[in-house]
């Protein structure tokens, strides 16, 4: 049997700042994908955590007067209140200050060294603080970084190295036999025809010009940079090298690493390579996600534009952000945040479209069979026409999802509510009732009932709050609100009872007042 697992991670993130809803986004995204394989049966894992080690955090930590150990307890506990208050579906959260992951990154690295896969040398290069990478000449764009566009320095120390160069052919041969290891196929070119194809450089892995990171035990003057350290995470999190590595043994390899497009460098080349060192199984695929950016560009709190989860959930709700970030965010290219942007999506999609089929629905049930659905009717061509296309819609939707268009996913998903709500249009209930067509107007109300349904069960890895939210309005019992029951026309027992009033899911926005509201909140 098809051994049914999956595990998921998001980049461990520097704790250098409060967390804006483009990390968020990173986490959110992966916590949809977790949730859809949840729902489809699989037995999931769901890593996320921080980054805790460098010059960066320590710089920053000092900056605050604090030692760089109560620095990260402070972000780490922050971390994990917001994920808990984005309802994030994580299994873990890594710390890469604990011992439990120092204690394999020291064993990764000993293993590499009796391999002979690290050597002593000298490193001489520029050097990008906030983004922790060293560039040759060549590489800064203005005498910049070429990632952040910020100033480098030119710094030379002692190092040991990993010979990436050994490394070279194997890893060409395994692009070739692994094309969609890394999506979008875009993001994959790039690192393929600018950094693998002209051949990888060895790369610096330790540093004595710091001291907040892992210590090497050969060496301890060295300091472990930021990247053997940091990738370790996917693994040491598993347990693996450690007395107890069950979680390892049946969850690895990963099946989605979910990283940001600007360290897809880090993930496709050096990640393979160390695991290819440690003799381990390769990651099955690697998801560059695009930015959130704002009409200036690149959030940061210098340029005052950026917009932190909690004001929006505090003001909108929990759904109204996950819906915006996972609807707005393209596949492959960046999308821009603004304002009006999240206020219509709320007012249109889930307020007009999701909510009033909703409450339209539960108002018209009670109105003509004093809430109860009936699954004996007459049935006709119209309600034939709806489930054919919702049934295509479910297709498309399950196969955005495998392919990690999520944002074309949620589209599938409203073509069923405009769908649905055009089925209103179409049979006329109010007709039917006047008229008395009694079986007729059962058959209605049932599709709209079944729909809403089906449309609650896609939307449990999106807004899943909202989703269970339409299961008790409509009194949808557990068994139907199952994935399987969506192929099915025949979940919902006959007699169900609705609630008597409906909730409004989402209440309308002042579209003028909430833009405004957001603007200032950016000024904070
Ligand atoms: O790079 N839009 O950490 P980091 C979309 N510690 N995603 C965004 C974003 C935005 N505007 N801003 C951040 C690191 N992200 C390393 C990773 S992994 C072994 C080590 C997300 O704090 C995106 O996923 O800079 C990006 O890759 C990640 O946050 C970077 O977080
Ligand atoms: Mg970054």
């Amino acid at each position: 049997m098809e051994n049914k697992k999956f595990y998921i991670t998001t980049p461990i993130y520097y704790p250098s700042g409060k967390f804006h809803i483009g990390t968020a986004y990173a986490t959110t995204l992966a916590d949809c994908i977790n949730r859809y394989k949840k729902l489809q049966g699989y037995d999931t894992y769901f890593l996320t955590g921080l980054d805790e080690h460098g010059q960066k955090v320590q710089t920053v930590a000092e900056g605050r007067g604090l030692t760089p150990q109560a620095h990260v307890d402070e972000m780490a506990d922050s971390a994990k209140k917001l994920w808990k208050l984005m309802d994030i579906s994580n299994n873990d959260f890594i710390r890469t200050t604990e011992k439990r992951h120092e204690e394999v990154v020291d064993k990764v690295v000993e293993k590499f060294l009796a391999n002979g896969d690290i050597y002593k040398g000298q490193y001489e290069g520029w050097y990008c603080m906030p983004c922790e990478n060293y560039f040759t000449e060549t590489q800064l764009v203005d005498g910049k970084c070429p990632d952040c566009g910020r100033e480098v320095k030119l710094m030379k120390e002692e190092s040991y190295f990993f010979n990436m160069k050994k490394y070279q052919s194997w890893l060409e041969e395994f692009y070739d036999e692994n094309p969609d290891f890394i999506v979008p196929e875009s993001r994959k070119k790039e690192i393929f025809n600018n950094f693998i194809k002209p051949g990888l450089e060895d790369l610096c892995i330790s540093r004595t010009t710091f001291d907040w990171g892992i210590k090497m035990k050969n060496d301890p003057k060295h300091v472990l940079y930021v990247w053997v350290d940091a990738l370790t995470n996917y693994i040491s999190a598993l347990g693996y090298m450690t007395e107890d590595d069950s979680l390892f043994k049946k969850f690895w390899p990963a099946d989605v690493h979910i990283v940001g497009k600007e360290i897809i460098r880090f993930h496709g080349i050096y990640w393979p390579i160390f695991l290819k060192a440690l003799g381990l199984e390769m990651p099955k695929k690697i998801y560059a996600h695009s930015w959130l950016v704002m009409k200036d560009g690149k959030m940061s709190k210098s340029k005052g534009n950026v917009i932190y989860p909690e004001t929006l959930i505090d003001r909108y709700g929990l759904d109204a952000l996950k819906y915006y970030l996972l609807k707005t965010m393209q596949y492959a290219t960046d999308s821009i945040f603004t304002p009006e942007d999240f206020v219509d999506k709320y007012n249109y999609d889930l307020c007009n479209d999701l909510g009033n089929l909703l409450n339209r629905t539960i108002g018209m049930v009670n109105k003509y069979f004093g809430g109860k659905v009936y699954t004996e009717f007459e049935e006709n061509e119209q309600d034939a026409e709806l489930m054919k296309f919702t049934d295509e819609q479910i297709a498309k939707f399950e196969k955005n999802m495998d392919e990690l268009y999520i944002s074309n996913a949620l589209s599938s998903i409203w073509k069923i509510i405009s769908r649905t709500n055009k089925y209103i249009d179409e049979t006329m209930p109010w007709i039917l009732a006047k008229e008395e067509k009694t079986e007729r107007l059962k058959a209605v109300m049932f599709h709209l009932v079944e729909n809403l349904r089906k449309i609650a069960i896609l939307l449990i890895p999106f807004i899943p709050q909202s989703a269970e939210k339409i299961f008790t309005q409509l009194g949808i019992n557990e068994d139907a609100r199952k994935w399987d029951t969506l192929k099915e026309n025949n979940a919902i027992e006959n007699g169900l009872t609705v609630i008597e009033k409906g909730e409004p899911l989402f209440m309308r926005l002042d579209t003028e007042v909430e833009v405004e509201f957001i603007k200032e909140t950016m000024k904070a």
